[in-house]
């Protein structure tokens, strides 16, 4: 008999599967504290879940409830950049897929290539810049490989996120997210290449999830937290401590204002 991460969790909650998978990246980790009727399971206890290797990451999956919802929320993701495989977000998504989530909503912290985005910036993601040149999908058979990546990140939920934020008065703006490879953070010259490419924001995830998710048949959500100006454009040090406290400072606001999109996310 197998006994897959599948497995267990339909064992957890098969009678009320979840709908919405969530990724949480640095700065977002406070929506845990708002899921409703939430349980806590340790990535060890799933088999194929990432153990991450990144300070300040968690690693657990978190069940739950906000408003009419249940959710599915990943509370730490594995980097590319941790292994250089781009697949390490495959199992994970596509077990939660299978559970029952048909929605993806990402988060992230990124660094900020415009003026208008000082750190403490919410971005709802309208298009991604593959820079990295990686796909979780190589090695994949069949013609449902070749996903088309157009409108990846769904306008309707965008404009759903829109609404929810003019309604709590928290400005969300919109943009292109670079996903460079990292983990070392851009030089200036890449960021100004960037600009040239018409980029908003840089990061080291996020693209590879959309990827898996669109395969799978998911609608994808991403907001970033711009929690620095990218590489060049400020006198700020660029650092993963620098980017933990910015992602901190503006946790609040980024959790109030998911919590509130998850609630009354728009489901078909
Ligand atoms: N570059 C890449 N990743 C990041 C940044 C950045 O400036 N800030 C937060 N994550």
């Amino acid at each position: 008999m197998t006994d897959t991460a599948l497995d267990r969790l339909r064992a957890r909650c098969a009678d009320q599967p979840p709908r919405i998978a969530v990724v949480l990246g640095s700065g977002w980790g406070g929506l845990t504290a708002r899921l409703q009727d939430a349980e806590r399971i340790p990535y060890a206890e799933l088999p194929g879940f990432p153990v991450s290797t990144v300070a300040g990451h968690d690693g657990a999956l978190w069940l739950g409830r906000l408003g009419a919802h249940r959710l599915a929320v990943m509370s730490g993701r594995k980097h590319v950049y941790e292994t250089g495989e781009a697949d390490g977000m495959k199992l994970p998504l596509r077990t939660l897929r299978a559970l029952g989530c048909e929605v993806l909503v990402q988060t992230n912290a990124a660094g900020s290539l415009q003026p208008a985005m000082p750190p403490g910036s919410l971005m709802a993601i309208s298009d991604h810049l593959n820079l990295s040149q990686r796909s979780p999908l190589v090695g994949e058979a069949g013609s449902e490989r070749f996903v088309s990546m157009v409108d990846a990140y769904d306008p309707a939920l965008r404009q759903h996120a829109q609404t929810i934020a003019q309604s709590l008065g928290t400005p969300l703006h919109e943009g292109v997210f670079a996903w460079f490879l990292g983990p070392q953070f851009e030089t200036p010259a890449e960021i100004r290449m960037m600009q040239g490419f018409g980029a908003d924001a840089v990061g080291m995830s996020t693209v590879p999830e959309t990827i898996i998710a669109r395969h799978a048949g998911m609608r994808v959500l991403a907001l970033s937290l711009l929690t620095n100006m990218a590489a060049g454009l400020s006198n700020e040090q660029l650092s993963h401590a620098h980017t933990l406290a910015q992602a901190q400072a503006a946790g609040d606001t980024a959790g109030d204002l998911l919590a509130a999109i998850l609630s009354t996310l728009p489901l078909s």
